[in-house]
């Protein structure tokens, strides 16, 4: 028996959303393919579109499989194919994608065993492996779909948002890369008040909008006090561009999770790809090669 999936990328903290906000794209993603076998082990037989390790104890894909199949005593083995649908290091959620992916796809062959609320925690230890944190809000989004609100990671508590009809993400892949580790340890470990106010209150804005799909308090909300400021200084240009997405009509624009990726959010399509057109003419001829895509939110 065999099953095929596809996990999407995932769009990070949302600028006010920090470890706490996440939403899946349309589209693009990883697509992997698990097959029982009688061998009792698991095997990742082909990875194609990334340099991954194929040892499973240090490919988060096959530790996360493993510690499903013992802890729900399975009798049978898995054959496991992974095809890389973008490159690790983007802050698109790439580890995640292949986290998220497997934590489903095995639960399938496990005739559904576990719960969502267990696939994101079993998917968080693939964070772990590839970045040192267990963190929720990529994996949580690629596992629900759309928008997701992590409340909590100790006792585990994910919350999935509407999503407003019109929305469309464009998003701009800088090729450099940047590990969320690294962008980790640049962060400040206090925040001062007045700051840690506004950032709680856009959360709540923003949650409040995508209720309502009211995108001018949208357009309000996707602010961040306290990360961008620091992460920022790791992507080269990102001011011109979050500039030219925001005059070209974006609601608003930021860091992607951990960057190098900047994205930006439009109401509907047509003014999506005018974005789409700023940000690339915006990042030409800078010196830095870069992808542009647009997706819709699902
Ligand atoms: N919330 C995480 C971060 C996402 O920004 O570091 C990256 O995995």
């Amino acid at each position: 028996k065999s099953v095929k999936i596809f996990s999407p990328a995932t769009v990070a903290n949302l600028s006010c959303g920090f470890d706490t906000l996440g939403v899946a794209l349309d589209g693009k993603g990883d697509t992997m393919i698990f097959t029982k076998t009688d061998k009792n082990k698991v095997v990742i037989t082909k990875i194609k579109g990334a340099n991954l390790p194929y040892d499973i104890n240090q490919n988060l894909v096959g530790v996360i499989a493993q510690k499903m199949l013992n802890e729900s005593k399975a009798d049978f083995g898995l054959d496991i194919e992974i095809y890389k649908g973008f490159i690790p290091g983007s802050g698109l959620g790439s580890s995640a994608a292949s986290a998220a992916g497997t934590a489903f796809g095995v639960n399938v062959l496990l005739e559904g065993r576990f719960n969502t609320l267990e696939l994101v925690n079993y998917a968080r230890l693939g964070e772990e492996v590839a970045c040192g944190s267990p963190i929720a809000d990529n994996v949580s989004a690629a596992i629900y779909g759309g928008f997701v609100l992590v409340r909590s990671t100790d006792p585990l508590d994910v919350i999935s948002l509407p999503v407003p009809d019109d929305l469309f993400i464009t998003a701009l892949h800088p090729q450099i890369e940047i590990k969320t580790e690294d962008a980790r340890t640049i962060l400040p470990t206090k925040v001062p008040l007045k700051d840690a106010i506004n950032q709680w209150a856009n959360v709540g804005a923003l949650v409040s909008a995508l209720y309502s799909s009211d995108y001018q308090l949208l357009q309000r909300a996707l602010k961040d006090y306290i990360v961008e400021p620091y992460r920022k200084q790791l992507i080269p240009h990102f001011d011109d561009l979050k500039k030219a997405a925001l005059q070209a009509g974006a609601l608003g624009a930021g860091i992607s999770g951990a960057g190098p990726t900047i994205f930006a959010l439009s109401k509907g399509e047509k003014l999506s790809y005018e974005v789409l057109e700023a940000m690339g003419q915006s990042y030409k001829n800078k010196g830095i090669d870069f992808n542009i895509f647009n997706s819709k939110i699902s």
